[in-house]
Parts: structure tokens; C-alpha cells; sequence
């Protein structure tokens, strides 16, 4: 895949243990990088790991963590240096829903997505960019999320903290744009994936409308990383509906966001 020489470069992909990280670090290794993989489930990381090391003849390092612990950026940090590995490109990938109305959901699970989608992958970035401006080279791919162009009733905290990734990796793609680093904002619309099993998102409607597979999402988020794009809306209809967040009224938008929850994509 790779055109250019990626030997002795190294991807850390979080949430790597299912859906979308798995696929991204499996091309991340396809494309000749060494990996690092974290996410909580240490024996599919161990898997992941074997099979990557078998199929694509790179090395891959097992750091288990979990990214809603309060310091868990600078365990992965401190983790990643002890093993005395660089990272040439953050992949800021685990994230969890929530679904339900904001006055009810639950105030901790509430919280740890904060910490998993928001605090670490912000942090992270604050460990990882700096040693990349450095070098001059590398960047950051972001999962955010097609919600994050638009408010999502019935998954408020969700919706924002993806609009939060899209904004700060927008920002900090325009600061070290000179610099020789990119970032990136993955935004897909609905993925099969485990996702549709946490945060209560089988009681919503999500899944039931248009979806895509993972494979070809990381894919898009992987090439679009690879030729410095600043946001990949890896379907035509997730373009399309970011698009029309931008020109209906603001209420409008809400609304479709509502019907996302309760009919799946299908109003896209
Ligand atoms: N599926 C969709 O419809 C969709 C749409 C737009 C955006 N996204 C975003 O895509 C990203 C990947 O999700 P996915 O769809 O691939 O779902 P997934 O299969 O559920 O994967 C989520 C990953 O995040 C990890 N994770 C969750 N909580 C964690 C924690 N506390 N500590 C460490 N790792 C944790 C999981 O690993 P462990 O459970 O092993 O810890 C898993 O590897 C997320 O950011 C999600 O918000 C998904």
C-alpha cells in the first residue's frame, strides 16, 4: 500500500481490540508501521497482535489500559517510553456512546465517556504531538463521528464530545500544518461494530438505517490520514449530511439529529 519508506515507524491505535481500531491498526500494519495497542481487553489485543506480526511482518507492542482512568494518558505515555518506542502517528480511536435522555442517564457512565472520548485522546495529544513537531513529521487520526456536525438529542454528551474531537483536530491541524505534521478527523455515519452493544445503543434506533462496515471506514480514514486531509467523511451520504447541517436552520438540523437516534440514518 505504503509508496513511502514507513520502515521503523510506529502507530499507536487505541481501542484496537474491535471495529474500527482493529481494522486501522491491522492497514496501519499492512502499510509497514510497527504498532502499539491499547484498549482494555488484553487477550484480542494479543490476537490482534499475533496476527499483524504473522500477516505483515512488523512488531506490535500489547499495553492493555483503561482510558477512562483519570491518569491513564500518562500510563500509556510512560508505558510507550519504558519500552522505548516513538510514536510516529496517535491514533485516537476508542470511543463509547451514551444513549438516553440527559436528564437520566447515569452520572459516572457519563463521566468515563468524557474521560475516554474527550480527556485522554486530548492528553494523548498533548503527550505525542509535541516529540512530532519535533521530528517534523507524523500526525494524529481522530475517530470522531458524523455527530459532530450536528446536536444529537437522546446522546447530548456523545454528539458533543465528537463535535469537541472535530473541533480541537481542526485547530491543531491548522497550528502545525508548517510543521510537516497532520491531523485528521475520522467522521463516519454508522459503523457495525460493537458499538451498537454499549451505552444502551440497542434501545435506540441507530442501527437501523444506513450502515457501513468497518474495513472500508478505516480504510478511508487511513488513506485520508496518509494524503493529509483535515476531515474524512467516509461515505458519499455521511458527506451529503454534513453538508446539509450547513445550510438548514439550525432547529432543523436538531431535529434530523433526534431522528438519527430514533429511525437509524435513514433520513439520510
Ligand atoms: N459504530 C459506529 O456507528 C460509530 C459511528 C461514528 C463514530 N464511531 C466511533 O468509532 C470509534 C470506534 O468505535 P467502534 O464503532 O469501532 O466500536 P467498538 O467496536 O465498540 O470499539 C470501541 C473500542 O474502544 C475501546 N474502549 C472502549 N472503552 C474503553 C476504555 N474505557 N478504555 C480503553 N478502551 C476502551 C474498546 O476496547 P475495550 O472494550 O477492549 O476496552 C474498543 O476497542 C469510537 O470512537 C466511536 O465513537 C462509531
Amino acid at each position: 500500500m505504503s509508496t513511502r519508506d514507513t520502515t521503523g515507524r510506529t502507530a499507536l491505535v487505541t481501542g484496537a481490540s474491535s471495529g474500527i481500531g482493529r481494522e486501522i491498526a491491522d492497514i496501519a500494519a499492512a502499510d509497514g508501521y510497527d504498532l502499539v495497542v491499547t484498549a482494555r481487553r488484553e487477550e484480542r489485543l494479543r490476537e490482534l497482535a499475533e496476527a499483524v506480526e504473522a500477516d505483515h511482518g512488523v512488531s506490535a507492542t500489547v499495553l492493555p489500559q483503561d482510558l477512562a482512568e483519570p491518569d491513564a494518558a500518562d500510563r500509556l505515555y510512560e508505558a510507550v517510553r519504558d519500552a522505548g518506542i516513538d510514536v510516529d502517528v496517535l491514533v485516537n480511536n476508542a470511543g463509547v456512546p451514551l444513549y438516553g435522555p440527559f436528564a437520566e442517564t447515569d452520572r459516572e457512565t457519563e463521566r468515563d465517556m468524557l474521560r475516554v472520548n474527550v480527556t485522554t485522546p486530548t492528553e494523548l495529544t498533548r503527550l505525542f504531538l509535541p516529540a512530532m513537531v519535533d521530528r517534523g513529521r507524523g500526525g494524529v487520526l481522530n475517530t470522531a463521528s458524523l455527530t459532530a456536525f450536528y446536536p444529537v438529542p437522546r446522546k447530548a454528551v456523545y454528539g458533543a464530545t465528537k463535535s469537541y474531537l472535530l473541533s480541537f483536530s481542526r485547530a491543531i491541524a491548522h497550528e502545525v500544518e508548517d510543521d510537516g505534521v497532520t491531523v485528521t478527523a475520522l467522521c463516519p455515519g454508522v459503523v457495525e461494530t460493537e458499538y451498537a452493544e454499549r451505552g444502551n445503543v440497542e434501545e435506540s434506533g441507530t442501527m437501523s438505517g444506513v450502515t457501513n462496515d468497518p474495513r472500508s471506514v478505516a480504510e478511508a480514514g487511513w488513506e485520508g490520514f496518509r494524503d493529509g486531509e483535515r476531515i474524512v467523511l467516509p461515505s458519499g451520504i455521511a458527506t451529503y449530511a454534513a453538508q446539509l447541517t450547513r445550510v438548514l436552520p439550525r432547529k432543523t438540523v436538531t431535529g434530523l439529529g433526534e431522528q438519527t437516534i430514533e429511525e437509524g440514518a435513514s433520513w439520510i
